[in-house]
């Protein structure tokens, strides 16, 4: 009796500070955080020169390159190596370590990130982190992180339509692995708003995070599959969604005349190039495009920060900058769990 008591506590233990560390390793603010003010001063010049280049010759870049991060920061480890327990749920995470930009290698046979549904045939921007990459090896070799590189040209992205300035916490290091299957654990767009908390909260970040991060579609264009579902016999009903505003609605079906339809539609009606709080606006009026987006205006625990970001420019813009950093941090990788690959679509050979 004594020794099964003595051993279930040890297991309890255990787990839980297994859990501690896994958490600890991922959400944790204690580690070397430091700028390339000195290691290559070049840096930033280089990474938002680049950006702009390319954005001069494709406007939809910036909205590409922002999402990038935010997939790279989002997938979450396969389901063998989560804590589940009765008492709470620790997922280790990924985090913001380049992994989305490895290719799958011939030889070894493995699907990466890129391919998983959510970015399959939608990711888009990773010639502008290999050029700038490229570019940060002629200036400082081996100093610089694709992850790092990632970061700072998502803020870039956002300052040059109109966002506000943030540091970029640098000194993440690139991650080794990358998986088609762990790709599937971003949010998805027809989750409603308990799916997104929960989604969000596993990874550190609050319920105004995720109202404040999903403004990221003031940005940008979805596919007509991500949402014609809402369009026809919504969730079986017969009918469309009923939280589609009637005109908006109208103006949907025209864009999207089948499911299959190749055209896209800015995720912010109107102002899809310019970096404001329109995306909550038009949530407000009921002219969302996702579901997961019009979600955030119907449900009582997000709709307060909608309504506030709606009315005040100011706060989504600040909020925005201290909810990058925040996510930013997620599974932050040190010298001893990732390397400073030399380029980004692949890890280095030793
Ligand atoms: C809250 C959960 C989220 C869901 C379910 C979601 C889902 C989606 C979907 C389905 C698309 C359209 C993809 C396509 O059809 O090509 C999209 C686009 C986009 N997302 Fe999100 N997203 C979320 C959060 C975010 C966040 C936090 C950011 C950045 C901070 C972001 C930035 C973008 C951008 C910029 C685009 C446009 C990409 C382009 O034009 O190529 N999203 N998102
Ligand atoms: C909606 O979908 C359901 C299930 O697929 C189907 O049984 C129903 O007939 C559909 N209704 C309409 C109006 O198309």
């Amino acid at each position: 009796m004594e020794t099964w008591r003595g051993s279930v506590l040890v297991l309890l233990l255990l787990s839980l500070s297994l859990g501690i560390l896994a958490h600890g390793e991922s959400g944790g603010r204690k580690h070397g955080y430091h700028s390339y003010s000195r290691s290559c001063p070049q840096a930033e010049r280089i990474i938002r020169d680049t950006l702009s280049k390319h954005a001069g010759w494709d406007r939809t870049i910036p909205a590409g390159v922002l999402r990038l991060h935010f997939h790279d920061c989002f997938v979450d480890v396969s389901s063998f190596t989560r804590f589940k327990f009765w008492f709470s749920n620790f997922a280790v995470l990924q985090g913001c370590d380049g992994s989305i930009l490895l290719d799958s290698t011939p030889t070894d046979g493995t699907k990466v990130e890129k391919l998983s549904l959510p970015n399959f045939m939608s990711a888009r921007g990773f010639e502008v982190i290999e050029e700038a990459k490229q570019r940060l090896e002629a200036a400082c070799p081996g100093v610089v992180s694709c992850a790092d590189t990632l970061a700072i040209a998502a803020r870039d992205s956002t300052v040059m339509l109109g966002g506000k300035y943030y540091q970029v916490p640098t000194g993440r290091y690139d991650g080794r692995v990358s998986s088609q299957e762990r790709g599937n654990t971003l949010p998805s767009p027809f989750g409603d708003a308990s799916a997104l908390i929960q989604n969000f909260k596993e990874r550190g970040l609050s319920v105004q995070d995720l109202v404040v991060l999903s403004g990221g579609h003031t940005l940008g264009t979805a596919g007509c599959a991500t949402f014609s579902n809402r369009l026809d016999n919504f969730t079986k009903t017969g009918k469309p969604d009923p939280t589609i505003n009637p005109r908006y609605l109208s103006h949907l079906r025209r864009q999207c005349p089948a499911p299959g339809s190749p055209n896209r539609v800015a995720l912010d009606k109107g102002s899809e190039f310019v970096f404001d709080n329109s995306y909550h606006k038009n949530l407000a009026r009921r002219n969302g495009v996702l579901t997961s987006d019009q979600v955030l205006n119907e449900d009582s625990r997000t709709s307060h920060y909608v309504k506030n970001f709606a009315h005040k420019q100011h706060d989504f813009l600040s909020q925005f900058a201290a909810s990058m950093v925040k996510m930013g941090y997620i599974g932050w990788k040190n010298k001893h769990n990732g390397e400073i690959r030399r380029v980004c679509s692949m890890v280095n050979t030793h």
